[in-house]
């Protein structure tokens, strides 16, 4: 059982990175969308509201309570998350609240001490994120199908798509174990599979959407769907701690691969298909894995 402390620190890290990451999904849904599909496009930015308003919300709660190696691990946000939205706000004429990204910027660690109308806010929060967590989840599975029977079309991977559905399902599952008064996260070696297996897609993606003149940058992340694949299930308890030691060393060399890509991008010196803000969100997903790690 979960401490009042753990419980509110917990709901507090997991939202902060999570809230932010389901809205940047819903904003990739919302800026490809076709303009045939404007249904689709206000769904995906009504979605994205809410989770925009929950991370306020979680932002405000979250100041002087969560872990200095949290807040240092960059998952949150990055260096480059105000740049990246700010130029893909730009690129995309799509608006993004980055008032978010600077209270973000300035959270800090470990101040205060918590009573019990701490607990009843952050459990009632965990509960509206589990209910848009929902409306989430079934809005990308009905676009996934879309997309299989062909009556959609959307520039971004089915794969890419059924990614973030599965990214979704694990801060639901994680959530849930939480407002039970359980640690997060279960079994290691299932973390490591889960993760492992999404940095393996990110270099898929990466390798997909860059200009193929960019030899270079594909071949490196050829490289890493090739580490990644082989690390993947892999993971059993008589092993976990080399597993977990290799996949740390592949961690860190995916995000420096994704900090200098993300830079790149920035500096409009990598041609592509990859708007700033994807490539800063990727990054954020490596940082996690590696505090999930640590
Ligand atoms: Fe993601
Ligand atoms: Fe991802």
């Amino acid at each position: 059982m979960l401490s009042r402390e753990e419980f509110i620190r917990e709901s507090l890290e997991l939202n902060l990175f999570f809230q932010r990451i389901m809205k940047e999904h819903l904003f990739f849904i919302e800026t490809s969308a076709q303009p045939v599909d404007s249904r689709i496009k206000a769904q995906a930015a009504s979605l994205r509201m809410s989770f925009a308003e929950l991370l306020a919300q979680t932002i405000r709660a979250a100041n002087g309570v969560v872990s200095e190696a949290a807040i240092g691990s960059n998952e949150f946000v990055t260096p480059f998350t105000l740049d990246s939205e700010e130029t893909t706000a730009r690129l995309t004429g799509t608006s993004i609240n980055i008032t978010l990204t600077r209270a973000e910027l300035e959270l800090t660690s470990n101040r205060k001490q918590f009573n019990s109308y701490d607990e009843v806010f952050i459990r009632a929060l965990n509960g509206r994120t589990l209910d848009a967590l929902e409306r989430v989840i079934n809005f990308q599975k009905r676009l996934i199908d879309m997309v299989a029977s062909c009556s959609i079309f959307i520039p971004l991977y089915p794969e890419l798509l059924r990614h973030i559905t599965r990214e979704a399902e694990l801060y639901r599952n994680e959530l849930r174990a939480l407002n039970e008064g359980e640690l997060p996260r279960g079994r290691i070696c299932f973390q490591i599979d889960f993760w492992n297996n999404i940095m393996l897609e990110h270099a898929q993606f990466i390798d997909g959407l860059l200009d193929p003149t960019e030899e270079a940058l594909k071949a490196a992340a050829q490289g890493f769907v090739d580490r990644f694949s082989e690390l993947i299930g892999r993971c059993s308890a008589e092993n976990e701690s080399r597993i977990a030691s290799q996949s740390r060393e592949a961690a860190k060399d995916i995000k420096a691969y994704k900090a200098a890509a993300t830079e790149g991008l920035l500096r409009c010196n990598i041609e592509s298909i990859i708007v700033p803000l994807l490539a800063d969100h990727v990054l954020r997903e490596a940082n996690h894995f590696l505090r999930i790690l640590g």
